[in-house]
């Protein structure tokens, strides 16, 4: 009964030039461990989800990247999308088609690009509660003690009380996604705040429900096909409604909204592979607290850098103070680690 779903559309333009739209940082080894986020993910989930209820929902054009990185997967175990509608179009997708097979189904909906160090505590959390939605129809959220007023992420505010349903658990009184920076300071601050990880736990009527109250119209362009939509000619009948489905990602889109939400606090090693900062973050550091991928790589006088010149180009670095430089075949990028956010829109200035 348990399935999972991958999201694994997202470009990751903040962390260009290494992540590209013809690369994206999903399917990359960025930690240099000989696997890629993607199949980090799935190895990650391998023991609690049997491998052909896993699902990867992505571009058309990242099909053979996602089945050559992930044998184990068959092509109908890749849902494909004829456009970007973010991620509420995209768990849809893969909600309903699951739903047609199997209307019992507990979820677990993940993003492709985090890294978890304790794998033995995430399965543990997962399962806990994969446990719980079996028995009731709430949205688990998994939530990260925040330590820094990030304004990338979404914040979870626990309420004060417990209910009887589980003491892991506890309701959630508001979803923000996305706050300013003045707002995360203050979220940090109250202390019953916590970073959405990202990852939903959730049976198929919950998912159902949430959809049909709160984006009614996406549900209706997947219901045209019910009850057998996934006999029609699958790809066409995307093809054909997927593009008319509201550009919104699911936290907008629905946490927000929601009043069945649970949080369950959580603690196991999870990093967004985000931005440069993030991997800075991650990487050991060396004496002048930089952190460098390259084997030609010479720092003077530096600090606080994270450099990554993957190919053996010979490179001298003086009197950088928080810097990234980053080198993908013919594209360098020098740039203040402050300004990470904008990497996305200098990752465009090049192709115009
Ligand atoms: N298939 C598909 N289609 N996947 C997508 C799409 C899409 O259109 N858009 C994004 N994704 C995938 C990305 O590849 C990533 O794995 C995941 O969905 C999340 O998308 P991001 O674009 O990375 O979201 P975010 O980082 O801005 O915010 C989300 O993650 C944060 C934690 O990392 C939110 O859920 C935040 O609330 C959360 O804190
Ligand atoms: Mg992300």
């Amino acid at each position: 009964n348990n399935n999972l779903v991958i999201m694994a559309g997202g470009v990751g333009s903040r962390f260009w030039p290494m992540s590209t739209t013809e690369t994206p940082k999903q399917f990359i080894d960025i930690l240099g461990v000989g696997r890629t986020l993607l199949q980090l993910t799935f190895d990650r989930f391998k023991d609690i989800c049997p491998p052909e209820n896993i699902w990867v929902v992505t571009s058309e054009s990242y099909k053979n990247l996602t089945l050559s990185q992930l044998p184990e997967l068959t092509s109908e175990q890749v849902l494909l999308e004829p456009c970007m509608r973010n991620t509420a179009p995209c768990i849809a997708y893969a909600s309903w088609k699951i739903k047609s097979r199997n209307p019992q189904a507990n979820l677990i909906v993940s993003p492709a690009d985090h890294i978890v160090a304790n794998t033995e505590e995430f399965k543990r959390v997962i399962k806990e509660s994969l446990e719980f939605t079996a028995k009731h129809n709430k949205i688990i959220t998994l939530g990260i003690k925040p330590h820094r007023p990030e304004t990338g992420y979404g914040y979870i505010q626990a309420s004060e009380f417990k209910d009887s349903l589980t003491s892991a658990l506890s309701p959630v009184q508001a979803f923000r996604e996305k706050p300013n920076l003045e707002k995360a300071q203050k979220y940090i601050e109250a202390g019953n705040y916590f970073w959405n990880a990202g990852i939903f736990v959730w049976n198929i009527s919950s998912i159902e429900n949430a959809y049909r109250t709160y984006l009614p119209t996406m549900a209706s362009l997947f219901d045209t096909g019910d009850p057998h939509w996934f006999t029609l000619d699958e790809q066409s009948f995307i093809n054909t409604n997927f593009p008319n489905c509201e550009k919104i990602s699911v936290d907008y889109g629905i946490m927000e909204q929601a009043d069945n939400i649970y949080v369950y606090p959580a603690d196991f090693g999870w990093s967004d592979l985000g931005t440069w900062g993030s991997l800075y973050d991650l990487l050991p550091k060396n004496v002048g607290s930089n952190a460098v991928i390259g084997n030609q790589v010479k720092i003077i006088d530096s600090e606080n850098c994270v450099v990554n010149i993957p190919s053996d180009k010979k490179v001298v670095i003086q009197g950088l103070n928080n810097f990234i430089v980053a080198e993908k075949d013919n594209t360098l990028l020098i740039c203040n680690k402050d300004d990470e956010q904008n990497i996305r829109e200098y990752s465009t200035l090049l192709n115009k």
